[in-house]
């Protein structure tokens, strides 16, 4: 699924941000642009960690110039071919993005679109690929939660157009509690969220009653908070249920829920937080829930069936079998499951 996954949601982040269809998932020209992004983030996410290694870039720019090359190609050829349209002439990012009266073609590399461009298509492409693999490994693991979803699905809606937003996908409680899971599990952006205090705090930065030295940056990450046993009880466990409110809760559990929802940060919190959460949302469901409404599909049988999965006895915490496994890129890059998959009512 991981390929698939990662045409998929590079083909809609070019259509959103540029107006331009990639085709990845129907022809090999771009092809290298998914895999190619991914390796930006592994880059970035080194520079993050350590910033002296970013005075290495010209080297690892050669070292790396194939995916380089690719990258950048692919994010001109769209972005020139954008320009070519009037500005409003499409609904995307360009049209609010490039400014009064567009972008000349020569200064396109030093501008700011271009940095916000190769932003935008990764952290559109590459954080969605990375859920929705990961939502496709729960499911195939998990038959209680798979039924529960499927049956919702194909009991919401009569046919297949009606799966689009408004209140019948949104209404669909069960299918946004398997996806809040899937993020809370399995957090596309797995990188610690460093924050620097303001350099003209007056009053000392305070965390957990310690004094955070100036200049000193402080980070949660994610993966960790998400899978903190004292906010989600058997935090290993994929349960969508945890999400949903039953009707008779006591006020443990309402506190609870309340205390789950305040550590929930797949998104990050506050004024640098995701941007694209809504599109996230929205994009994840219709992908699920149209899967679901056309195909069943399980868990491809064998050693094939593995991929994705811990491995017992191995060290790092990648010994439980039924985590989905993810690489800390900053945004996690990520490997299966392999689904065999049958149009609906035609068993397997
Ligand atoms: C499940 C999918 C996604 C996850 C988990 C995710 C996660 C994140 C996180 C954690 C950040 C904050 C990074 C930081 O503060 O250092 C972020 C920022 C951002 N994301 Fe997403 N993202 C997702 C999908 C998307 C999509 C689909 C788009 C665009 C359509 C997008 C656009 C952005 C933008 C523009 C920012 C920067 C916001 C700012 O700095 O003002 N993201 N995302």
């Amino acid at each position: 699924m991981s390929p698939l996954c990662e045409r998929l949601t590079t083909d809609i982040a070019g259509q959103l941000a540029f107006g331009q269809p990639l085709n990845t998932q129907v022809e090999a020209t771009n092809r290298l642009f998914p895999r190619a992004m991914v390796s930006m983030n592994g880059l970035v996410n080194i520079f993050m960690s350590w910033p002296m290694v970013s005075r290495t870039w010209p080297l690892l720019r050669r070292l790396n110039k194939r995916n380089g090359l690719t990258f950048i190609k692919a994010i001109q050829d769209i972005v020139q071919r954008r320009m070519t349209i009037p500005q409003d002439g499409k609904h995307d990012f360009y049209s609010i993005a490039a400014g009064d009266g567009g972008l000349a073609a020569d200064t396109l590399r030093n501008s700011e679109l271009w940095a916000e461009a190769v932003f935008f298509l990764p952290a559109g492409g590459t954080t969605l690929s990375a859920a929705l693999s990961a939502i496709f490994f729960y499911l195939s693991r998990d038959l209680n939660v798979y039924s529960r979803l499927a049956t919702e699905i194909r009991t919401t809606f009569s046919s297949e157009d009606q799966i689009k937003s408004g209140a019948q996908l949104s209404g669909c409680k069960y299918l946004r509690a398997t996806i809040d899971e899937t993020l809370r599990v399995a957090p596309p952006f797995t990188g610690t969220l460093w924050r620097e205090p303001y350099s003209d705090y007056n009053q000392p930065f305070v965390v957990d009653g310690k004094v955070i030295p100036r200049g000193t940056m402080v980070g949660v990450n994610p993966y960790c908070i998400m899978h903190n046993e004292e906010y989600f009880p058997e935090p290993f466990r994929f349960r969508p249920e945890r999400w949903l409110e039953s009707e008779q809760e006591s006020i443990d559990e309402e506190k609870q829920r309340v205390t789950m929802r305040a550590a929930f940060a797949p998104f990050a919190l506050g004024e640098t937080g995701c941007l694209g959460k809504g599109m996230a949302y929205h994009e994840m469901s219709l992908v699920v829930a149209k899967t679901l409404w056309r195909f069943d599909f399980q868990k491809a049988s064998g050693q094939l069936g593995k991929l994705g999965e811990g491995h017992p006895g191995q060290k790092g915490g990648r010994n439980r079998v039924e985590e989905y496994q993810l690489l800390d890129l900053a945004v996690a890059d990520h490997d299966g499951p392999n689904l065999t998959f049958s149009p609906i009512g035609n068993g397997f």
